[in-house]
This record gives C-alpha cells, structure tokens and sequence, in this order.
C-alpha cells in the first residue's frame, strides 16, 4: 500500500481542553489532534491564554504585533498535550498566545473589545510560526475567533515565500456565534477598504469573522453532514446560507468524536462504579452514587440526566414546557449546565417545586457530568438546532439512552427506536414543539417501565457503539490533503494568469 507523508497541522482554536472550555469546540479542539498525532502527523495546538488557566508553561519568545497605531507584545509560551500512540506517550505542543492586555483578565469572552482581542490572537498565530520554526502544510481553524487567518494568509502574508505553501481549513461548530464586528476593526487588522463590501469582508454593515473565514478557507467544514446542508437554507443558516451555497463545493460534513479514553465507562475514575457492556447492573451504583449526592431518594426510577451549556439552542423550553406532566410520572430528573439566568432560574424553581424529584447544579464540573452520564437512564437533547452534539455520544458510550430532536448531528447519529423491529439507539421526535417531544418522552418511558428486556438491549449496544475519533480523524486528514491540493492549484492558477 502507499504510504502517504505525514502532515505538518496547525490547530487553532479559542478554547482546548483541559486547558479552558466553555463549550463543545474545547472538547474536539483538545481531543482530535491526540488521534491526528497518533496516526503519526506532527500536530501543534495554539490557543490563547487567559488569565483562569493554571497549567504549567514555559517562555518561548515575545515579539510585537501592530494594532492600527499602536504595538502590543505577544508572549509565546508552551505547555503541551500527551497522547498514546502504539503504546508509546507522544507530547502534542499546546502554544498560547498571551498579552497582557488583551488575555489577562477575568473570563474568556464577553469583553467589549473582543473584537480586537481575537484580531491579536490571528495575528499572533501567523507572526509566530517562523518564530517557533514551524511551517504547516495545513492550518485547522475553528469557530468565528480564528475566520480571519485564513484571509489574512492570502493576501497580506502571501508574498512571503515562509507562508506561500499553507493550506486552511475553517471547521464551523456554531454558525450562530459570528464575531460581527465594527468597520474600524480594518484598521487593526491593517486590511484595504477596498475589501469591506458584500461580496467579501462585510456583513450588514459590520466586519465578519466567520464570514472571512467561510469565503477565504481552502476548504470549509461543519461538524456533521446534516448541519453543513442545513445551514445552507435560510432557516439554519444564520444570514449566512448564500455566502455558504456560494462555497457549497468546497463545504464538507464530519461528524465529531469523542475521545475513547475520557469516556470510557470502564476505566472512568469520576464515576461511582465502573462499569462495561458485561456488568449493566453495575450501571445501578452509578445511579444510586448520583441519587445520593444529588440529594435525591434512592429508588429504582427511570433518572432522566440533562448536561447542557444552558442556552436557548439547547431546546430547553420544550421541557420546562411539559415539566409538570413530566412530574406525573414516577421519576427523576438531574440537570447540570450554566448559562442564561433565565434558565438557571426556571430549573431552580421546578426543583424548589418538586425537591423529591429534581436536582440542578449551576456549575462547571466535569466529574459531575460524568457522574450524570453514567448514573441517569435517559439524556434529554431536545435541540432547537444541533452542529453535532457531544452529549449524546457521550451518554451512548455510558449506556445512557438519548431522546433527541431530528436536527445536525443529532439525525446523522441517534436512530429512533422502532419497536416492531427493535432497532434504533434512541428516540428521536421531528417537530419543535412540546407535545412531540413529550410523545418521544413517553415512548421512551414505557420501554424503560414495561418493557425491559429491550430496554437493557439498548444499554447493552448503546454501550458497544464506537463513536471514537478514529474513523473521523481519517476524514480530517483527507480534508486537510485536499485543502493542500486546492492551495496548490491556486498558486498555479495565479503564477500563469495572463
Ligand atoms: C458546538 C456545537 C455542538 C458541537 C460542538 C463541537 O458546541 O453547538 O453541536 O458538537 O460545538 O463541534
């Protein structure tokens, strides 16, 4: 067989795991590059780094980057990222692109000049690769925070011979978060005005980082099939749809992974009992574990688990729609997320209501959400829209059946439980309203409650289904070669236009 050189990658994103994570983009930025550098590519991560991170780091070097008129330093430092490959522990390089103005300070984003504070950082990032000796063949860009690297690449950084042969990738893992900002951003980012009308840079009047990087990527990825053909209709597509229909042929779907090692029901040292396809009844002690911390009595009644950034994508409202109904059937509910207050009162109030019966946890506390993972018997995801959705495939991998809404990758990974055939891993309801996610609700109760030889044949290959990295992180090494290909060809095309 032939075998292919390795690649040079480049990740950026504004938040990684373990090192700072709001949402589901730290956990892929943190967990595919470990299976990138597994299958032998030379993979390095940069992030930015705030104020909250506590890991070790090393100095590397400091320059200045140029903000309109003034100069800020950048400080690069390093920590690093281990990954297993054959046995053998490989470092993965973490940089973080550091300022004191811009990064140290209280919380990642919600700043006024978050704008200017992620135009230093896509400056930083490219002014710092000949600095670390590091020239890419691919630089893997993330959510709207990284959009104008790829612009600024190939037109104010191409006349460089250092930066001439790098390809991007842009991945979209929320289309909603655009970073729409100010025309006056231009002048930081030192870009012609030429370019801020419609068919390039600008966006109702604002300069657009997603859009930057949805028109100038080599090649653009959403985080699953469905969503990157949903956001080019009008309903899921954010005012976006017709810049992403004009790059439809260059517009790719890959679903996430999730890393085979974080969750793995079996080894888990945050769980109350570990626990594999062979053991189910072991699944109970998790439950139990759960029941306890959560204040909750311990009984043997369906546990419906719930952990969400608590925002209104998640389709919170359908349940609180129907909670007081829900509260009519024997069992319990566990809701762990932070977010809107509106949500993080209206979940108070049900537990105020109904002590016995529900428990929230208005925190960030990953030990907790494995616990929940592995002690609830059923994940609500009732998405008003989904890119991927990590939940679910977390919840699978712990035996935990999802009830989720047909959208994103939520349709490209959960198949509805047909009870004539009974197969499915999930249960699955179509239309955004509250009694078509109640139905699904109650299908999925009456299985658990009447039917349970099905029931544990649910758990038992919910826990044998593989959604690891492994097949999916072949298909970002073929997009990357692609975006490599394309980049070549365009520097022909130009080196000969006549
Ligand atoms: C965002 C999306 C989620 C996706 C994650 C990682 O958080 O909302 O659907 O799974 O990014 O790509």
């Amino acid at each position: 067989m032939e075998q292919k050189q390795s690649l040079k990658i480049l990740v950026v994103s504004a938040e990684v795991v373990p090192f700072a994570k709001s949402g589901g983009l730290a956990d892929v930025a943190g967990s595919l590059p470990q299976v990138l550098a597994a299958k032998g590519n030379d993979v390095r991560i940069v992030m930015p780094r705030y104020r909250e991170i506590t890991q070790e780091m090393h100095y590397i070097t400091d320059f200045p980057v140029q903000m309109d008129w003034r100069r800020e330093t950048c400080i690069i430092r390093r920590s690093q990222i281990g990954c297993n490959s054959k046995g053998e522990t490989k470092e993965i390089p973490v940089y973080f692109v550091d300022s004191y103005h811009y990064f140290d300070r209280e919380g990642m984003y919600c700043h006024l000049d978050d704008g200017e504070r992620f135009a230093f950082f896509c400056k930083a990032v490219l002014h710092m690769l000949p600095k670390i000796n590091f020239q890419p063949d691919v630089i893997h860009c993330n959510d709207w925070h990284t959009g104008p690297i790829t612009f600024l690449l190939k037109h104010k950084f191409k006349t460089d011979p250092f930066y001439k042969n790098i390809a991007t990738v842009f991945t979209i893992h929320n289309l909603q978060y655009q970073g729409n900002y100010s025309k006056d951003i231009l002048k930081v980012f030192d870009i012609d005005e030429s370019y801020f009308n419609p068919e390039q840079l600008e966006f109702y009047g604002r300069f657009s980082f997603i859009k930057t990087g949805i028109l100038y990527a080599d090649v653009i990825n959403a985080v699953s099939e469905t969503y990157a053909k949903e956001i080019q209709t009008p309903e899921f597509g954010e005012l976006l749809d017709g810049v992403l229909r004009k790059r439809s042929k260059d517009l790719y779907g890959i679903v996430n992974g999730i890393g085979a090692e974080q969750f793995n029901p079996n080894s888990d040292p945050m769980i109350y009992k570990n626990y594999d396809v062979n053991h189910i009844e072991l699944k109970k002690d998790n439950k139990h574990g759960l029941q306890k911390e959560a204040g909750l009595p311990l009984k043997d009644v369906p546990l419906i688990g719930l952990v969400h950034r608590l925002v209104e994508q998640k389709g919170l409202d359908l349940i609180i729609d129907v909670f007081d109904e829900l509260m009519n059937f024997d069992v319990q509910f566990v809701v762990l997320g932070l977010g809107d207050l509106y949500y993080e009162r209206m979940f108070k109030k049900l537990q105020e209501k109904y002590p016995d019966k529900v428990a929230a946890f208005f925190e960030f506390n990953e030990a907790l959400a494995h616990k929940i993972y592995a002690g609830a018997d059923i994940f609500l995801m009732p998405s008003r829209f989904e890119p991927c959705g990590l939940g679910q495939l977390i919840s699978l991998k712990y035996g935990t059946i999802p009830i989720v809404r047909a959208v994103g990758g939520l349709v490209d990974t959960i198949q509805d439980f047909n009870l004539g055939t009974a197969t499915g891993n999930g249960f699955v309801f179509e239309e955004y309203s509250p009694e078509a996610f109640f139905q699904a609700v109650k299908r999925c109760l009456s299985i658990y409650n009447d039917r349970k030889d099905l029931w544990d044949n649910l758990v038992k290959s919910a826990l044998t289904s593989d959604y690891s990295w492994d097949k999916q992180a072949e298909k970002y090494i073929h997009l990357f070669r692609l975006a490599t290909e394309k980049n070549k060809l365009k520097i022909f095309q130009e080196s000969c236009k006549i």
